[in-house]
């Protein structure tokens, strides 16, 4: 659901202000999907910082702050690392800076896994510090209770089965998932277990074709592909990825820009400019007032 609005760079706010400012809400993504069929795919791209946010906005239906950011602003080896801390202060950040999008937080490795107490304890500071409006938590079976346990008490919950890279200790990687019939059955049997205790949504990241489909077909909230099909009802791509940040590719990304090239080459033509002292020109310094 893309929305017309512009954003007024000088104020960080949208123009025209929507009125009644209202952001998508959880029951209207979960709505989307009626009797198994979603018309209109949700749009989804993670985003960390305010000004991502800003410019993403417009064209989202929802923003995720992803544990991704561990990588993708930190430069750190995988998901595993990240604080609760980091995810609370980028959270923030990415609700500053929207305004339509339903925003959603990733609940980082070792947040939520011991209990649902935990996960509780944890979901709730994170919506109490960023004003998102969700959490994002990783596993299937093993989870359902906690997706139970937080929806119960106010706290929706979009659930992620198939390559969940904070398990890569156990995973041995981040390859595809799903390519033997056990693995097939262990995926189908957690998207289920997560939808039936109630997640609002489900991403499906990096399984075969064919079991991002039966999920689908599967369960009744909408699925959210990466390296999953286009026939889930929505898709998400880390924005840094898709923007064309990183020179690798992932056999999942579609480029849709190339901003690492952009970068280089601003960044070339103002060294340039400084050491052949051509900026600043008059235009960018101050003189006395005559
Ligand atoms: O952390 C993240 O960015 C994610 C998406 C890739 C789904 O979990």
């Amino acid at each position: 659901m893309s929305t017309t609005f512009t954003i007024d760079t000088s104020t960080s706010r949208a123009t025209p202000m929507p009125a009644p400012m209202k952001r998508l809400t959880v029951p209207a993504v979960r709505g989307r999907k009626v009797d198994g069929v979603t018309a209109e795919p949700l749009v989804m791209l993670t985003a960390y910082t305010v000004r991502m946010a800003q410019l993403l906005d417009p064209h989202c239906d929802m923003l995720l702050v992803g544990d991704s950011l561990g990588q993708v602003i930190y430069g750190l080896p995988s998901t595993i690392p990240v604080s609760l801390e980091m995810m609370c202060a980028h959270g923030a950040a990415v609700v500053r800076g929207s305004y339509h999008s339903l925003v959603i937080v990733d609940m980082p490795f070792g947040s939520y896994e011991a209990s649902p107490e935990q996960a509780f304890i944890s979901a709730s500071r994170i919506l109490k510090e960023t004003g998102a409006a969700a959490v994002k938590l990783e596993g299937g079976e093993a989870m359902a209770e906690t997706v139970a346990f937080l929806s119960a008490r106010g706290i929706p919950v979009m659930a992620h089965v198939g390559l969940t890279p904070q398990a890569v200790n156990m995973l041995g990687g981040y390859g595809a998932r799903g390519r033997g019939a056990a693995e097939e059955a262990k995926i189908l049997a957690d998207a289920r277990a997560v939808a039936d205790a109630g997640c609002f949504a489900l991403v499906i990241e990096g399984v075969v074709e064919p079991i991002a489909i039966a999920v689908t077909k599967a369960v009744a909230c909408p699925t959210i592909g990466i390296g999953a099909s286009a026939e889930c009802d929505g898709q998400v791509l880390v924005a840094e990825d898709m923007l064309g940040l990183f020179e690798r590719t992932p056999r999942f990304v579609k480029r849709f820009g190339d901003m690492a090239a952009a970068i280089s080459e601003a960044a070339g033509a103002y060294a340039t400019d400084v050491r052949a002292r051509s900026f600043p020109t008059q235009a960018q310094t101050y003189q006395r007032k005559t």
